[in-house]
Order: C-alpha cells, then sequence, then structure tokens
C-alpha cells in the first residue's frame, strides 16, 4: 500500500475500487423529490436559529472563548449523479456573529450529500478564511448521529488552505459530530485541530450548538411548484428532460 493509500484509508469510508461497476457513463434516474430522499440529513432541511453557539479559538496567548448567534440555512438541491453514483443533498450557508454585533464572525457555504447506495454522508465547506474542505462519513439512513472527518494530506477527504494558513495555522484534522434531537433541534460539535509555530501541543479549534427551526426548507426545483427566484418560468418543472436528454 502507497502513502496515499494509507492516508485515505485512514479516513475508512471509501467504497470498494470495483463498488459502482464497470460502466462509469449511464446515470441512475434517482427521485425527483429530495426531501424524501435524504437519510440521516433529512431532519436537518430548513431554516434554523440558535443564540448559544460556543467557540474557542486561537488568540496569541492561548486560547479564547466567545458565545456566538447563528443562523443556519439548508435547501435541498436536485439529485445529482456522478455517472453510477447518485446524491441527494442540501446546500448550506451558515453565518454566525457575536451576541448583538453585526459584524461576521464565522461564515460558511456548502453542501451536505447522502448517498443511498453506501450510506455516505459528504461534508463540503468552504470559509472566507481562503479554506476548504470535503468531509466523509457513514451513517444509516435513520441515524440520529453521525460524524464526518478530514484529514490533511488526503486527496479525497481533504483539506486545503492559502499559503499564510498552511504555513502559520496548518488545519491538520477536521471532524463534525451531527446529533439530531426528538423535538426538531439538532446539535453540532466540530473539531479542526491547528498546527501553530511555537506551540508544543496542536491547538483544538471546537465550536458547538444547538439549532433550533425557524423556517421548513423549500423543495427542490425539481419537486416543487415554485419557480426558483430568477427563473424565467420556462418548461415543466416537473420534466426531467432538461437534465436528461
Ligand atoms: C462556528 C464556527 C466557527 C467560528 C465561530 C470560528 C471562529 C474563529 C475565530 C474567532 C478565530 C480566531 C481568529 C480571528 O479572530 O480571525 C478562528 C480561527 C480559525 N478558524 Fe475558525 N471558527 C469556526 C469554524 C471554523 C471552521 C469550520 C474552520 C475550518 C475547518 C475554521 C478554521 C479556522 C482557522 C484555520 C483559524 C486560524 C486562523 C486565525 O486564527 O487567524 N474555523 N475561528
Amino acid at each position: 500500500m502507497d502513502e496515499r493509500d494509507e492516508r485515505n484509508e485512514a479516513l475508512a469510508v471509501e467504497p470498494a475500487d470495483d463498488f459502482y461497476g464497470p460502466d462509469i457513463f449511464t446515470e441512475p434516474d434517482g427521485d425527483p423529490d429530495t426531501l424524501a430522499n435524504l437519510g440521516p440529513l433529512a431532519p436537518m432541511a430548513g431554516v434554523w436559529e440558535s443564540a448559544g453557539g460556543a467557540d474557542v479559538h486561537p488568540v496569541e496567548e492561548g486560547s479564547e472563548q466567545n458565545a456566538f448567534v447563528e443562523r443556519y440555512e439548508l435547501q435541498p438541491i436536485d439529485r445529482q449523479t456522478n455517472g453510477p453514483q447518485l446524491f441527494y443533498g442540501l446546500r448550506y450557508h451558515t453565518h454566525i456573529v457575536k451576541p448583538g454585533e453585526v459584524e461576521t464572525f464565522h461564515d460558511q457555504v456548502g453542501y451536505w450529500l447522502w448517498e443511498p447506495a453506501t450510506g455516505t454522508v459528504t461534508l463540503t465547506l468552504g470559509i472566507p478564511r481562503g479554506q476548504v474542505l470535503l468531509a466523509g462519513g457513514t451513517a444509516e439512513p435513520d441515524a440520529t448521529e453521525f460524524e464526518v472527518h478530514a484529514a490533511v494530506g488526503s486527496e479525497v477527504y481533504g483539506i486545503l488552505s492559502n499559503p499564510f494558513l498552511d504555513q502559520k495555522f496548518r488545519t491538520l484534522s477536521y471532524r463534525m459530530h451531527v446529533t439530531i434531537h426528538p423535538d426538531d433541534t439538532w446539535s453540532y460539535e466540530e473539531e479542526g485541530i491547528l498546527d501553530i509555530p511555537g506551540r508544543d501541543e496542536p491547538f483544538s479549534h471546537i465550536d458547538q450548538n444547538t439549532l433550533r427551526r425557524v423556517a421548513p426548507p423549500t423543495p427542490n426545483p425539481l419537486a416543487g411548484a415554485t419557480p426558483p427566484a430568477g427563473s424565467l418560468g420556462i418548461g415543466s418543472l416537473r420534466s426531467e428532460s432538461r437534465i436528461r436528454p
């Protein structure tokens, strides 16, 4: 096993090489209704808020803790295929401020994806520090807890940072644990392990929150009756011919 395989195997969420079979071009039909096919992500669809967030981040003297206020929006997208691979997903944006402040404390965009065939949850994460990552994990379709992981150097579930961050605040690994609660709330705990020059130990940058629903999700374009904002409304929204020639 070469070094690349070892890094990827460490994350242990890759299906076997031949899982998808020899035909890598034929696409499955999938279901137009994404909300009905999100597996463990289904309860997260919608708009959520909380003033109870907690952050621990690095400062020159060591670490600092802050409370934060968060608005986390997750909206279903039309199912996606990569040849035989089929994803259902949510596009998300979370915006965070300190209590009583207007200035952005943290901002993050990306997708949460569910692949029913493999029971894989994938998180894409982009933040305006000039940093992106792809994290993965496995879960049962009805799981109420799941976790995704990424590690620097992995060519599948990896982390990329701009050169300054890579040298001075190098994110070695990332994990996010999600718990769905029975009262229409959900919680996360996420941890980035940062290597900061001159420090003996890697720094654990931890954020957590419990979010309560403020609005239901808007059905994805293929499932919903309302044309997306900016659309000219031409053609049938339920027609698959627009994306399946
Ligand atoms: C609720 C979520 C988060 C909050 C509130 C938050 C907040 C902060 C704050 C306040 C700092 C200190 C530096 C500064 O003031 O600019 C910081 C540093 C940092 N954060 Fe986060 N963060 C969050 C999530 C994340 C995530 C998901 C990542 C990437 C995986 C990340 C990566 C970093 C890095 C690399 C630094 C070091 C850079 C520096 O200190 O200037 N953070 N974060």
